[in-house]
């Protein structure tokens, strides 16, 4: 995760850094893991509380040991409401809704959960291609696994569509090409106006 958190860190940072909102009262990272998304949220966007979310208690516990002491840290499953932290301002999900089943309902619950006009901020994978097609393989293999269990491997290409639905406002959306590791993301940071209460 460490070299995952490396390699995305630019992507990443330009993403906090178009966010609307600067300073949140509450920032929560939706699937913290341990915590590398978590710390870049706080450094660039500075919120009054940073708040990492994770369903495994194992990465929340490396987290709170390895982590600064102003970040706090909850095991919580994010697809149940509500959180522990009432009306986040902004809300940032790095490689989360490619897990999910169906990623939709998420983000409907994330709508009812945010402050009015919070900000959602989102990174997922769009594309993997491979010149090793033992590697484009693999990756076959892994989206049809994904696809049995109600996930999609490749749900940066359903953002648009999905958060349209879930009633979030799409500010912008961008596709990155990363041709190291043949990987295409999408970014987008999208607001909530209505549904939140
Ligand atoms: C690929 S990791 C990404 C971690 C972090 N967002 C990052 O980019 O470094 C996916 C994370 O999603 C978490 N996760 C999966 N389903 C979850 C759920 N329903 N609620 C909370 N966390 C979940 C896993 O425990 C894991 O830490």
């Amino acid at each position: 995760m460490r070299r995952l958190a490396e390699l995305y860190e630019p992507e990443i940072r330009s993403l906090l850094e178009r966010s609307p909102i600067y300073a949140p009262s509450i920032a929560i990272d939706l699937s913290c893991g341990p915590g590398w998304s978590t710390d870049l949220l706080h450094q660039v966007l500075q919120p009054g509380r940073t708040i990492g979310l994770d369903a495994s208690e194992r990465f929340i516990e490396e987290a709170l040991r390895n982590r600064r002491p102003e970040l706090e840290f909850r095991v919580q499953n994010v697809v149940r409401e509500p959180f522990p932290v009432a009306a986040p301002d902004v809300l940032f999900c790095r490689f989360l809704l490619t897990h999910l089943a169906p990623p939709g309902e998420a983000l409907t619950a994330w709508a009812k959960q945010g402050a009015p006009r919070a900000v959602l901020l989102i990174h997922e994978t769009e594309s993997l291609e491979a010149e090793d097609p033992v590697i484009d393989r693999y990756y076959e293999l892994v989206g049809l696994l994904q696809q049995h269990y109600g996930q999609a491997l490749y749900v940066g290409g359903l953002l648009e569509a999905l958060v349209t639905q879930s009633g979030w406002n799409i500010i912008e959306s961008q596709r990155h090409a990363r041709k190291a590791w043949a990987q295409n993301g999408r970014t987008a940071p999208i607001q909530s106006p209505d549904m939140a209460r």
